[in-house]
């Protein structure tokens, strides 16, 4: 299975001074809860974000300024690559993937995608500088969690899964 994992407001905005746009503390924790044990796909962009790595999870990190697969550390399980869609195969023989951006590890991804886990926030962000909306054609909503905004969530936000329809 391939889920791509992204949290956005209105105009799709995902990311402002390389950090996330907004503070929702019950989002981060329902992250946790769908990416662990997966092996997390990741721009190196977003991999800098991070304030530690993800426990619990594999990380293949892209970037051009590597060649071919290279294990940066075993303990935790982190990767670099330059071919992300190559090494997916072997990474998918042996658990689920989560596609968790930026923006252009999620295009790259987005047709080979299973399922969506979008979590839709009710903002506006001003000045941020990463995008992406996922396309819902071809998926169907499966379920849907609403959560208004307080002292954990600076807004309110819904949590929706979209499954792939089968052709
Ligand atoms: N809200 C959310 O759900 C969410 C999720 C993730 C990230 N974010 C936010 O998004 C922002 C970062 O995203 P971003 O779009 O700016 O950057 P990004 O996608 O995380 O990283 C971009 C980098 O990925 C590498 N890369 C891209 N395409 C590649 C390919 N085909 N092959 C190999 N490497 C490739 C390049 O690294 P090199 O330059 O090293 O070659 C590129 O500079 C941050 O603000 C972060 O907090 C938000």
């Amino acid at each position: 299975m391939i889920q791509l994992v992204i949290a956005n407001d209105h105009n799709g905005c995902i990311g402002k001074n390389n950090a996330l746009p907004f503070k929702l503390k019950t989002d981060l924790q329902n992250f946790k809860h769908v990416t662990l044990n997966s092996v997390c796909i990741l721009g190196r962009k977003t991999f800098e974000s991070l304030k530690e790595p993800l426990k619990n999870r594999t990380m293949l990190v892209c970037t051009k300024a590597v060649t071919g697969l290279n294990l940066i550390s075993d303990s935790p399980d982190i990767w670099y690559t330059n071919e992300p869609l190559y090494w997916l195969k072997s990474f998918q023989k042996q658990k689920d993937i989560s596609i968790i951006g930026g923006a252009k590890i999620y295009a790259l991804f987005a047709s080979l995608v299973d399922k969506i886990v979008w979590t839709r926030v009710d903002c506006e962000i001003q000045n941020g500088d990463a995008f992406y909306m996922p396309n819902t054609d071809n998926f169907t909503l499966a379920n849907e969690a609403s959560y208004e905004k307080d002292k954990d969530n600076e807004f309110g936000f819904v949590i929706q899964t979209w499954e792939k329809i089968a052709k």
